[in-house]
């Protein structure tokens, strides 16, 4: 039995990117229920309910030891009345009530489901859902006209819904040196997003894209995007053009936080013999295993039928291409490594505790009305008046 009075009273500074948060996590029975009740808010596609979800969440990640009671989060930012209602039923019961019915309902199992569709998001999943469309089953048999991203997404929705492991994450970043210097030698390949920080599963494979001279980087990606084509890596690509260096002198106030890299989203065909890892079982979306073809104990060719299909020798990887002028390097490294609580967070510190902008071209101060200048991480984190962060203490 724990003693109340005895129990640490934790503290936490108020923004995300002024803590370390590494990927251990003591509280991951809470943060679990925190982060199922935030993604069900983005699902519903109420975003500002999401983010207050995900803060509460993020506080619980970077404490150094499991919460045993209520009395120990006395101060702490970011934990709002819902949130601690959460967690008290977490801590009395084991698990959140709400967030498991969360899980239970079919609204949310649906809204799942079809957002797992690369190309869909809340607006258009609860569209169908309000027209009697719940399964992917049901998506296709409505004949409903779909983008050439859903199709693609819906073609490929096992592979791309799997977990890239890091192992997959390295084998295709060696395809995409190998495109990227065949068609710039002296380019250079920087894996982000969450590898960066560490994880050893993600969701996608992403990759930041520069050459140190600037300006050689310009009209870089349709080469990649062709070379990778033509050794036949790409399921599905769309690529969108730069448009941030479009303004006479220099770079435009960044209007909001989208940037404006040339930009690839994409679905690799990665090949078997390229993962790396030994074989396993294939875990169907519908959670049934099922052997491989070679697994077969009696050796037979197993039956096909419509809905078993023959393994395929490749997988599907979501990958995200960017490429940046080297100029905007520091900034576009940090603003896609992530994790998305940290960069907002980043963000907002920025804006209200600095006056100042940032975005992933650049860092403006709104009381100097000028860029301030950065060549690496750390100097921006100086910039903002921040200790530097490294990326594996970036996982808020
Ligand atoms: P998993 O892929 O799920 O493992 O996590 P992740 O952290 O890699 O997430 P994701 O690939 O979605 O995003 C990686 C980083 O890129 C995050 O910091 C995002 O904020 C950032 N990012 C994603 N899309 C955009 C975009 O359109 N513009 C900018 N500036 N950043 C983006
Ligand atoms: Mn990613
Ligand atoms: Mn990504």
């Amino acid at each position: 039995q724990i003693n109340e009075a005895e129990a640490m009273v934790f503290s936490v500074p108020n923004y995300a990117c002024q803590r370390r948060t590494t990927l251990e996590n003591h509280n991951a029975v809470l943060t679990d229920a925190l982060s199922l009740l935030a993604e069900n808010a983005e699902l519903e596609d109420e975003d500002g309910r999401g983010v207050a979800f995900r803060r509460a969440a993020a506080v619980l990640k970077a404490l150094p030891k499991p919460v045993t009671s209520l009395t120990q989060l006395r101060g702490l930012p970011c934990l709002g009345e819902h949130s601690l209602r959460v967690i008290q039923d977490v801590l009395e019961t084991g698990s959140s009530s709400e967030a498991e019915s969360t899980k239970q309902s079919e609204r949310f199992k649906a809204l799942k489901v079809l957002t797992g569709i690369f190309g869909v998001g809340p607006k258009t999943a609860a569209w169908w859902i309000r027209h009697g469309i719940n399964t992917l089953h049901q998506l296709r048999a409505s004949g409903h006209t779909l983008n050439r991203a859903q199709q693609a997404g819906l073609e490929h929705y096992d592979g791309v819904n799997r977990p890239v492991t890091k192992a997959e994450a390295d084998a295709i970043g060696e395809i995409v040196e190998t495109a990227v210097t065949s068609v710039l030698p002296g380019a250079q390949v920087t894996l982000t997003g969450g590898f960066r920080r560490g994880k050893l599963t993600g969701h996608d494979v992403d990759f930041l894209i520069t050459h140190p001279e600037e300006g050689r980087e310009e009209g870089l990606m349709p080469k990649v995007v062709s070379w990778l084509e033509s050794q036949g890596f790409l399921l599905y690509q769309k690529t969108t053009r730069n448009s941030y260096l479009e303004s006479k002198d220099g770079p435009a106030r960044p209007a909001s936080n989208m940037d404006r890299f040339e930009r690839c989203f994409s679905i690799f065909k990665l090949a078997e013999d390229e993962r790396r890892e030994t074989k396993q079982p294939e875990t169907r979306t519908d959670g049934v295993t099922r052997l491989r073809a070679s697994e077969d104990a009696c050796g037979r060719q197993p039956a096909l039928s419509q809905a078993d299909e023959e393994p395929k020798p490749w997988r599907a990887v979501r990958v995200d291409l960017v490429v940046s002028p080297i100029s905007q390097f520091a900034f576009a490294l940090l603003g896609w490594t992530g994790s998305k609580l940290f960069e907002r967070e980043l963000r907002r510190w920025a804006g209200y505790e600095k006056t100042m902008s940032l975005s992933s071209h650049a860092l403006y101060d709104n009381k100097q009305s000028r860029y301030l200048k950065a060549t690496s991480e750390e100097e921006i984190f100086a910039h903002l008046g921040l200790e530097y962060v490294p990326p594996s203490e970036r996982n808020a």
